[in-house]
């Protein structure tokens, strides 16, 4: 723990912890269902989708080791076990079942988006309290949104392609 750390946070101690561990866990979610849809995806663009995919896991992971650092340097301690990822999570893990690419597109957009407003709040929570828990929230919020961006241009792509190709039917 960091003395100074924890001394200079002027956000509740309990309450800053407990959202800081729910990121956390939705964090590693997050790199799961990224990685694991990269595996099994099926579809238009599947290859630069695939790429995209694991290019935002490995972000998702660095995600979880800020936050990992940050908990710690005020006195946290981050979840212990992985079985608890899923029941303190508010953002729910998206099963990749369907591995067709539109499919994991919407479901990555779900959760890029819940990611946002976690980040929100937390930059919310700590904005003229917490330097340094507010930088780090900032930070990933940015890329929060850069993820949400990439994933609705590929939907875009392949929404347009699919209508060029409907009317070339007709
Ligand atoms: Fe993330
Ligand atoms: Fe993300």
């Amino acid at each position: 723990m960091g003395e100074m750390a924890r001394k200079i946070s002027k956000v509740d101690h309990d309450e800053l912890l407990k959202i800081l561990n729910i990121a956390y866990a939705e964090e590693w979610l997050a790199y799961y269902q990224y990685w694991l849809g990269a595996q099994v995806a099926l579809g238009p663009h599947r290859s630069n989708i695939v790429d995209e995919f694991m290019e935002h896991a490995a972000q998702e992971l660095k995600h979880a080791q800020m936050l990992s650092d940050r908990i710690i340097e005020l006195g946290g301690v981050p979840i212990l076990s992985p079985s608890k990822w899923e029941s303190v999570a508010l953002c729910h893990y998206e099963e990749p079942a369907n591995p067709q690419i539109t499919e994991l597109l919407k479901q990555n957009l779900i959760s890029e988006r819940c990611a946002i407003a976690r980040y929100e709040k937390i930059c919310e929570m700590t904005f003229g309290k917490d330097y340094e828990t507010h930088r780090i929230s900032a930070k990933i919020l940015h890329e929060e949104l850069e993820h949400e961006q990439e994933i609705s241009d590929f939907q875009d792509d392949i929404a347009s392609e699919l209508e060029i190709w409907c009317q070339n039917d007709k």
